[in-house]
């Protein structure tokens, strides 16, 4: 009987448990042992785990989060890590890794497959900034809560003749505040990848304003900066074990200038972990469940140093090296679509 390891690290989102179900279930099939590894890396490190049983899984399909927690440990770190990480796989007898993380976790994997461990890895991330794949899941969701809210948000601001800026989830790319401002028809939408111009974003405002529309709408990616600075909003300076500060906090600058600048009533909301949360959509339970299995099959091929990436409407398996490392951007196409809706 093979015994196989699956872990989830990096931020959480919704389907990691549709992905954890799917794995168990797919590997009744070869009679595989499925031994889940609690907190990411982490519990590799610490040698905490648990049996994953088909009974174990029973029911997390529609679950948000991740029943085996999840943690931003990064073994590197410490180079006595990788030995407790390799001390730990030969005790529980682990002979490949089923890793489900974004660009660090699988950065991770990668590096631990060039050192032998057999790994596989699953594209997570609400971000969807995972290169090789056209989505990753947890997105459709995440987009899915903050359409509904920009939705809510237009109701209020038009009733009330107010400004609202919507602050949403997105580091380094736009994918977030791109796409649910689309279905929601932000009336501005502001991403990492371009840099923003505060007097060009209040003449938009005041042309709706002329035309009679007295509410707006603008969407923020948390990681947008303005064109003559560098500097990214964070709410602190705490670096995690990636190197990563926490960033938020750009949605206030941004309302406190509109308001200064048009003397506009204006509202901030600031959407934060809610994006991650909850029960995933079906369109990501679907994507979660073939992403689990096929990640199974890569193990049964013994197709190690891949992760399973959604292309056109095919799960197939590509190398870990063209998935992490420089993160996938918005389109600009797409952006430009967007853009035709500012001001208007
Ligand atoms: O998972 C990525 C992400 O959603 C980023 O968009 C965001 O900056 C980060 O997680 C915040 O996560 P946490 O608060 O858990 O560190």
């Amino acid at each position: 009987m093979r015994k196989i390891g699956v872990l989830t690290g990096g931020g959480d989102c919704p389907g990691l448990n549709a992905v954890i179900r799917a794995v168990v279930r797919s590997s009744i099939r070869y009679e595989w042992e499925i031994i889940g590894i609690r907190n990411g890396w982490k519990g590799l490190i610490d040698g905490d785990i648990e049996l994953l049983t088909d009974y174990a899984v029973s029911g997390i399909l529609p679950k948000g989060g991740t029943i085996l927690g999840t943690s931003r440990t990064n073994p590197y770190k410490n180079p006595e890590n990788i030995q407790k990480l390799r001390d730990n796989l030969k005790r529980f007898g682990i002979e490949g890794i089923v890793a489900i993380g974004g660009d660090d976790t699988l950065g991770v994997a990668l590096k631990l497959h060039e050192e032998g461990i057999p790994v596989v890895g699953v594209p997570k991330t609400i971000d969807n900034d995972l290169n090789g794949t056209d989505y990753t899941f947890g997105f459709d969701t995440a987009i899915s809560i903050v359409t509904d809210a920009i939705d809510r948000l237009h109701t209020t601001a038009e009733s009330h003749r107010r400004v609202i800026v919507v602050e949403v989830m997105g580091r380094h790319a736009g994918w977030i505040a791109t796409m649910s401002g689309i279905a929601g028809g932000a009336d501005e939408i502001l991403i990492p990848e371009v840099p923003f111009d505060m007097d060009e974003i209040c003449r938009h405002l005041m042309a709706r304003y002329e035309r009679g529309k007295r509410f707006s709408i603008v969407v923020v990616a948390e990681g947008a900066k303005p064109k003559d600075s560098d500097m990214v909003i964070t709410q602190s300076s705490e670096r995690d074990e990636f190197g990563h500060v926490r960033l938020g906090g750009i949605g206030h600058i941004l309302a406190r200038e509109i308001e200064n600048r048009l003397h506009v009533d204006t509202r901030v909301t600031i959407l934060g972990h809610v994006q991650r949360g909850g029960s995933p959509t079906a369109h990501d339970r679907i994507l979660a469940t073939r992403f689990g299995v096929a990640a199974v099959e890569c193990i049964k091929n013994n197709d190690f140093g891949k992760m399973v990436a959604l292309q056109g409407d095919s799960i197939v398996p590509i190398p870990l090296q063209d998935a992490v490392g420089e993160l996938k951007t918005v389109k600009m196409e797409l952006y430009e679509i967007s853009k035709i809706f500012f001001g208007r």
